[in-house]
């Protein structure tokens, strides 16, 4: 059966109770993810861009019902995972995966490549052992390493050839979905394209879709249909790529885009750039969340909350001003 979206995200939120200050103080809400809907088409890349803090990883692994969301829901292929109890979970694991931004922290230094590209194969039980090696070499060629090199070490491989073993461990199982978390951003530029480019031919080859975080504009351009840009937990700015870079409406994503270096429009932008670090989600500015550090903020985003709504063909937007 076909889907129109293999993955659709409804009112997604995920917020963290943290320790109280002192004895007699409330108990600290952390509204990390705070209302977040997207959908992703199958074979699509859907990108999430936002400075660090955002949300953007707490989106990433709530999709994934590795940090458990506080309320809404995710369908993948149909299935609403957040109402699957452990044990179907765990089944449905092998159709979901992960590429996180730093390999070096996500293996274990003193297991071999090959051991790490077939742990998921082993932990969701998926072959005899005799597969799962065969398997393993297989998928070693496929992101450009030689079988030989299942026998090395993590530390033995460059930070792009670590970053291709994680690939492989995410492809193991045969995912449809694959989410990641700034895949690139630990990376040098040349080898950043490199990753970029293996991510776009594996996705052709297996019509895999991706929900691809990143805090890099360039980035997101690069291999992003659609993109969502959040801030403080929630999205201000939806489109696809080319409706957001042609057309850009929020001030934020302005803000944003001012700030990566090649793009022509430049000039036009460099009105507005970002002052301040991003408030605190423990205590998010009443209204627009953007509203205390937007040039163009009036009295009314300080008192309303604007919704995502559309403003041209596949461009939504959350700002009272556009
Ligand atoms: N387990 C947690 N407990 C409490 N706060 C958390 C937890 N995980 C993330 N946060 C907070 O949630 C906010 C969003 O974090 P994160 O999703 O990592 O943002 P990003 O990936 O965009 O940098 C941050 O303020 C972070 O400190
Ligand atoms: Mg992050």
């Amino acid at each position: 059966m076909k889907y129109e979206y293999s993955v659709k995200v409804d009112d997604l939120r995920t917020h963290f109770k943290v320790h109280r200050p002192h004895l007699f103080a409330e108990q600290p809400t952390v509204y990390a993810v705070d209302g977040v809907s997207f959908e992703i088409e199958p074979g699509k890349t859907f990108g999430l861009v936002g400075e660090s803090g955002c949300g953007k990883s707490t989106t990433a692994l709530s999709v994934l019902r590795l940090v458990e969301p506080t309320s809404g829901s995710v369908e993948l292929n149909g299935v609403d995972i957040c109402q699957l109890s452990e044990n179907d979970l765990r089944n449905y694991r092998r159709h979901m995966q992960i590429i996180f931004q730093d390999p070096y922290s996500s293996m274990n230094p003193r297991t071999t490549a090959g051991e790490i590209i077939r742990t998921p194969l082993r932990i969701l039980k998926i072959g005899t052992p005799k597969e799962q090696h065969e398997r393993v070499e297989e998928l070693l060629g496929l992101v450009g390493l030689r079988p030989e090199q299942k026998n090395l070490y993590p530390h033995q491989f460059s930070g792009g050839q670590r970053q291709r073993i994680c690939v492989a461990r995410a492809l193991a199982p045969n995912p449809d979905f694959i989410v990641c978390d700034e895949p690139v951003s630990a990376l040098d530029v040349a080898i950043q394209s490199q990753i970029l480019n293996l991510l776009a031919r594996l996705q052709q080859e297996f019509g895999l879709t991706y929900l691809f975080i990143s805090h890099d504009m360039a980035v997101v351009q690069h291999i992003c249909d659609e993109i969502a840009v959040m801030y403080l937990g929630r999205i201000v700015e939806k489109a696809d790529r080319r409706s957001l870079f042609l057309d850009v409406q929020h001030p934020y994503t302005k803000a944003l885009l001012a700030a990566v270096p090649t793009t022509d429009n430049n000039s036009k932008l460099s009105f507005v750039s970002l002052k301040g670090d991003v408030p605190s989600p423990m205590d998010p500015p009443s209204g627009c969340h953007f509203h205390t550090r937007c040039p163009m903020a009036e009295t009314r985003c300080s008192k309303e909350i604007p919704k995502l709504r559309q403003v041209l063909p596949n461009h939504w937007v959350a700002c009272h001003l556009v």
